[in-house]
């Protein structure tokens, strides 16, 4: 038998292993035929792409795989059609000359003297697999509900074909990089106890336990933090994790995760881990090696940015100018804090635009937006200049760093609604510089502890209750007895996120690993002994028995992969991922089931309201 893996490539097989295997009915992918296969008799199997009538009772025939397209020149009456599963066979040879495809990676070449042998008959395609330039990317305008129907057709498109393979070696890359790092893969169960991470759980009814349900994991969280205490040392896992919350385009109801736990290491470690996992990654898919990951405060985030996620591809930073207006006539600057940045050029931004631009500000939550434009001398033009003294409009436009033609936007409130509102606002008139990397990660630090109260007056764990108080801040957890409520929320974590390009990437944090620490914790958290000993008393009960200091971090595979990719949805990256709306077009779940099911089940569905 040939080998056809080693002998026909022409390829050295360290430039591209391949697996020493027989290839079953092909001796050679389509796409990866080469001129030095010229003279060969090859067979290729795969899907007919394209067929052309060629004259003097010839076809030209495109055969696809998943690693391109081979034309074959057939005898055109062979009843070959459309998305027909064929295997070809023939002799290679070049394509006569002023015919070649440069679009195509084989495009020298062809397959002559074809025998055709139909696997199978295809009916044809409910949509066209052939994708069009669309912003400049090569995309389907095909609507995404029939796309998601017939999944497995949409697959075969090459630009999903492509996706998919991208998130194969980004698995590969992760799992590789924790092997050198001296992580163990361990699985954790699906069928558990609820997790801490705050979303809804999905919920399993239990045949043998009636009235009762497992929870599918929000995260191993618990379990990975268990293993710590189990001797596990270093974890990781590629995780899938389920959580029942509004669907976006970053969010799906199932996720991959890239988790991972250590012990006796502190977050400059867990970083350490990250960084090469990601970098080792995206090097490996882009080809390049993006620079160190550079480390913003939580605090210094919101402050220059407006966020906990700020995309560093571009500056607009927000700039501090409530001093300015101290002593000031105007009423609308007459405000806790105000804030801006100047946008170069955005001068000629039409007035309507701005009008637009004004109305979003309030939508998201501004009593409205202030902004002028930066003419001759920078001098100012805009509807508020004239309750504004010389000194003011001179000061802003220094504070701003503006020249003329630049619009300066600002905004006067609540020193958390300024930030939140202009750090849109920049997201909105911001594009990336062209001149910066198209990747930009950041690390975010110092989160807080808590992110507010809930209705009852407990405040909130930004991250999850396992999460370490930063020791700096621990003696204002441990007087808040008599402390005020609203010194909590300065509290700061040892939690950090990493961010790319503007999306949270994922996050992770040293966690508590005393009981006399964990239970104070629970008890700001407004959380009874009771509770605590039924939602969490194993795991206060395990960390009883030697518990080593330990940290964590967990990575999103799925919005990870989408940015490399440039998709705007993680949807595009998952093979077979769920609508908007939360439902499978092509199996149909959710589904009812049947009565005898339920009753095993012991559930009895109510009518729907
Ligand atoms: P967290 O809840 O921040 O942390 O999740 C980590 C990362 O997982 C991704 N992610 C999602 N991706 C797609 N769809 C979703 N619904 C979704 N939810 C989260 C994000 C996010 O940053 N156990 C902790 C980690 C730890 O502390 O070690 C956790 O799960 O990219």
């Amino acid at each position: 038998m040939t080998d056809a893996n080693t002998a026909d490539t022409g390829m050295p097989s360290q430039e591209k292993p391949k697996p020493n295997l027989a290839r079953g009915l092909r001796t050679h992918y389509c796409g990866e035929l080469t001129e030095a296969e010229v003279g060969q008799h090859v067979s290729v199997c795969g899907w007919v792409d394209r067929r052309r009538e060629h004259g003097e009772h010839l076809a030209f025939v495109d055969l696809r795989d998943h690693t391109g397209i081979i034309q074959c020149v057939v005898d055109e009456r062979i009843d070959v059609r459309s998305e027909y599963i064929s295997r070809i066979t023939g002799v290679v040879r070049l394509r006569p000359e002023g015919t070649a495809n440069e679009n195509l990676k084989t495009g020298t070449l062809e397959i002559g003297d074809c025998d055709v042998e139909i696997l199978n008959r295809a009916e044809p395609p409910p949509f066209s697999l052939h994708d069009e330039s669309i912003g400049g990317q090569q995309r389907t305008s095909t609507d995404e509900t029939t796309r998601l129907r017939y999944r497995y057709i949409d697959l075969r498109r090459q630009r999903m074909q492509h996706n998919l393979r991208t998130r194969a070696k980004v698995n590969s890359c992760f799992r590789t990089s924790m092997e050198r790092l001296g992580f163990l893969e361990v699985e954790t169960p699906m069928l558990i106890a609820s997790t801490p991470e705050g979303a809804r759980d999905f919920v399993v009814p239990s045949r043998l336990h009636p009235n009762s349900f497992y929870a599918l994991p929000q995260s191993p969280q618990i379990f990975k933090q268990l293993s710590m205490v189990g001797g596990v040392d270093r974890y990781y896992q590629i995780a899938r994790c389920l959580r029942d919350e509004d669907l976006r385009a970053d969010r799906q109801f199932e996720f991959m995760q890239l988790d991972l736990e250590a012990s006796f290491v502190t977050h400059m470690e867990i970083m350490d881990f990250v960084n090469e996992a990601v970098l080792d990654a995206t090097q490996a898919i882009m080809g390049w090696r993006p620079d160190a990951i550079p480390s913003i405060s939580w605090h210094d985030a919101q402050d220059r940015f407006g966020t906990d996620k700020p995309d560093m591809r571009f500056g607009l930073e927000l700039q501090e100018l409530t001093s300015i207006f101290a002593e000031t006539q105007a009423r609308v600057f007459q405000a806790e804090c105000i804030k801006g940045f100047a946008l170069p050029g955005g001068s000629s931004l039409s007035r309507n635009r701005i009008d637009e631009l004004t109305e979003k500000t309030k939508s998201w939550g501004a009593k409205g937006l202030a902004w002028f434009r930066v003419g001759e001398e920078l001098s100012l033009d805009g509807a508020l200049t004239r309750f504004m003294s010389q000194q003011e409009q001179a000061a802003i436009t220094a504070a701003l760093g503006a020249s003329k033609g630049d619009l300066l936007l600002l905004i006067a409130d609540k020193r958390a609604v300024a930030n939140q509102v202009l750090g849109r606002l920049r997201l909105e008139v911001g594009e990336p510089d062209e001149k910066a990397s198209r990747l930009k990660f950041v690390w975010v630090v110092d989160f807080p502890l808590f992110e507010g109260f809930s209705d009852d007056g407990a405040p909130i764990p930004a991250h999850h209750p396992f999460t370490m108080p930063h020791p700096e801040d621990l003696s204002i957890l441990e007087t808040f007895a008599d402390g005020e409520a609203s010194k909590l929320l300065g509290v700061r974590s040892l939690a950090y996120d990493l961010v790319l390009n503007g999306w949270e990437l994922g996050s992770g944090s040293v966690r508590i690993s005393t009981p006399e620490l964990q239970r104070l914790v629970f008890s700001l958290l407004g959380m009874t002994d009771n509770e605590v000993e039924e939602r969490f008393g194993f795991m206060v009960n395990a960390f009883k028995y030697g518990t080593p200091p330990h940290a964590g971090f967990a990575l999103g595979i799925d919005r990870f992969v989408s940015i490399l990719l440039e998709e705007e949805t993680i949807r595009e990256v998952i093979a077979f991922p769920k609508t908007q709306s939360g439902s499978d077009p092509l199996t149909g779940a959710p589904t009812s089931i049947s009565p005898q099911h339920l009753r095993e089940l012991g559930i009895r569905p109510s009518k729907p309201s």
